[in-house]
């Protein structure tokens, strides 16, 4: 059974809508991506799943329905989102950021809290060297290991990310993606959203091209990163001039 099942669902910002129908599922233990050029409405599209933006249709997660409920019970029942603009909290050092991360399971004690932050620093040793500087000040690929880092403080089972290449060097990207691989083989479901198709195709399951607030394709990412439509349109040579 699918982790989380999103079907027909649509998303308008006052009149104008932005997400058409949409309909995907995210197995668990799988990486599913969606991947669609600038304004297509994938950031709308995790901000409904997640719950800040109202929307039609239906969302299930482990089985049960999202709807009516909000960002809080979502957060509870496993879902975590890296937005596309970080949001750090730029002024709190990298630990700091982490243990609000973690807020929601604050009441377990101190061996527990020891042991999220353990496994967030063997995720990404740069952070345990820098845990004592400010979010503000760090490389933005430390950002985005901080922004993935506190995110799995809150131990979603299905972690949602938007864009976490977006900015970032080669090297980091591919450091990046293999640790969003070792979370799936840890068991956590994701659903990447990305522009960088070929890497986010390369460590997918599952893929979705999502054009002007539709699916377009879908399928097996493998198969879909040989198919002639995506070559062309987002893994080919660059354009002739
Ligand atoms: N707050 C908003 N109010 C009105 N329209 C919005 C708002 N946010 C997004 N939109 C519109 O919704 C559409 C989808 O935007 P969205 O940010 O979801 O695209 P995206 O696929 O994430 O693009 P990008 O790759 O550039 O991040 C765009 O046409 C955008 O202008
Ligand atoms: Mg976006």
């Amino acid at each position: 059974m699918s982790l989380l099942a999103v079907t027909d669902l649509s998303i308008a910002y006052g009149g104008i809508q932005a997400v058409h129908g949409v309909s995907l599922t995210v197995a668990p233990g799988r990486i599913a991506t969606v991947i669609g050029p600038n304004g297509a409405g994938k950031t709308t599209l995790l901000g409904a799943i997640m719950g800040v933006l109202p929307s039609r249709g239906a969302i299930h997660f482990d089985g049960t329905s999202l709807s009516g409920t909000d960002i809080e019970t979502r957060v509870d029942r496993g879902l975590s989102l890296v937005p596309e603009k970080r949001e750090l909290f730029t002024t709190m050092t990298v630990l700091e950021n982490l243990r609000l991360g973690g807020w929601r399971h604050r009441a377990e004690g101190a061996e527990a809290r020891h042991r999220g932050l353990d496994e967030a620093f063997a995720l990404f040793p740069r952070l345990a060297e820098r845990r004592s500087q400010r979010a503000g000040t760090l490389s933005g690929g430390e950002r985005q290991m901080l922004a993935m880092a506190r995110a799995l403080m809150a131990r979603p089972r299905l972690l949602m990310l938007d864009e976490p290449s977006l900015g970032l060097a080669p090297l980091i990207v591919r450091d990046i993606f293999r640790t969003i691989v070792r979370l799936r083989d840890q068991g956590v479901a994701v659903l990447l959203v990305e522009q960088n198709a070929r890497a986010a195709l390369d460590i997918a399951d599952e893929a979705y091209v999502l054009e002007m607030g539709r699916i377009t394709l879908s399928g097996n990412a493998a198969t879909l990163a040989a198919d002639p439509r995506i070559v062309e349109m987002y893994l080919g040579a660059l354009p002739k001039a």
